[in-house]
């Protein structure tokens, strides 16, 4: 993993994988360790991010390292016309590792190509979101006790939602059952069910989990993506599909867990939050030890 860019989650094996989480764990225990002293990470974010960006941000600083970068594209050279590729090449000569969200897919990928230090993809369009997966993992297993086997219900956007696409492919290393939940408008796309049929895995689709949310050990929420949508009244459509409310989660399994990679928007009722299903907030925590993981593995830190 030193010195290897992640662009998406197929770049790490499962065993890469366990590693991550192995590591998390104990940044969770310890998460104050000035192993990054002298070291400089940038964080490029062509699209708005919260959590992402500021668990990164939080990582490096609990790591002793330095921050450099832009959280509004409008306030760098871009604006005035500079490629991509020219802003990569110029960053690498400022940093150790550069963070970006980019809003076309294959950007991060592109950037790697282009970098001369390792590149995180922190979320490229609709593609993939491959650190969101990690925190996703680690939060799974630590609720669930293991990362085998388990009914995995995945709600909402799925045909924009990156989060959902690296979360599939990682959940494929572990024999999960897949329930995809959505408007038949943001269906899963067929290349991922391809995916997981040539793995044999098993999957269903619904348009409605009201019925069989009894058989979830997770239920992942996504909000629908607005901004992916090329047609506004297409959204006005499909944006309220679901709405996770406190009442749906009776007669559910005792170790069910809710997880959203957040922001919610309308998808999950506040009633929900108390209940001790409820992990989202949890699960946003998990995303600082994941990316101190990712960070010190890429650089070479710890092994
Ligand atoms: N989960 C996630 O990517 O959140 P942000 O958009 O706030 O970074």
């Amino acid at each position: 993993m030193k010195n290897r860019s992640l662009i998406s989650i197929n770049d790490y094996s499962k065993e890469e994988i366990m590693r991550v989480l192995d590591l998390a764990a104990g940044f969770e225990q310890n998460p104050s360790q000035e192993i990054l002293n002298g070291k400089v990470i940038a964080t490029l974010f062509f699209e708005p991010s919260t959590r992402t960006r500021l668990s990164f941000e939080s990582a490096v600083n609990r790591l002793g390292g330095k921050i450099i970068g832009f959280s509004d594209s409008t306030s760098s050279s871009a604006t005035k016309g500079e490629s991509l590729k020219d802003t990569i090449k110029t960053v690498s000569n400022y940093s150790d590792l550069i963070v970006m969200r980019h809003p076309i897919e294959g950007s991060a990928r592109y950037a790697s190509e282009v970098g001369t230090v390792p590149i995180v993809n922190a979320g490229d369009g609709a593609n993939q979101h491959p650190t969101q997966t990690l925190l996703d993992l680690y939060s799974i297993r630590k609720t669930q006790g293991k990362l085998e086997d388990l009914n995995l219900f995945i709600v909402g956007d799925l045909k924009y939602g990156r989060t959902v696409h690296s979360l599939l492919m990682a959940m494929a290393h572990f024999n999960a059952t897949f329930f995809f939940i959505s408007p038949k408008e943001l269906r899963i796309p067929a290349e991922y069910k391809m995916y997981l049929d040539q793995r044999n895995l098993k999957y269903h689709e619904f348009t409605d989990f009201r019925e069989i949310a009894g058989e979830a050990d997770v239920i992942y929420m996504t909000r629908v993506q607005k901004e992916r949508f090329s047609d506004p009244i297409e959204y006005e459509k499909t944006k309220n599909a679901y709405v996770l409310k406190n009442a749906m989660l009776e007669n559910t399994r005792s170790n069910l867990r809710i997880l959203h990679p957040l922001p919610r928007v309308n998808e999950i009722s506040t009633d929900v939050d108390d209940s001790e299903k409820a992990y989202y907030f949890t699960q946003a925590l998990n995303g600082v030890y994941t990316r101190q993981a990712i960070i010190s593995l890429i650089l070479g830190l710890k092994n």
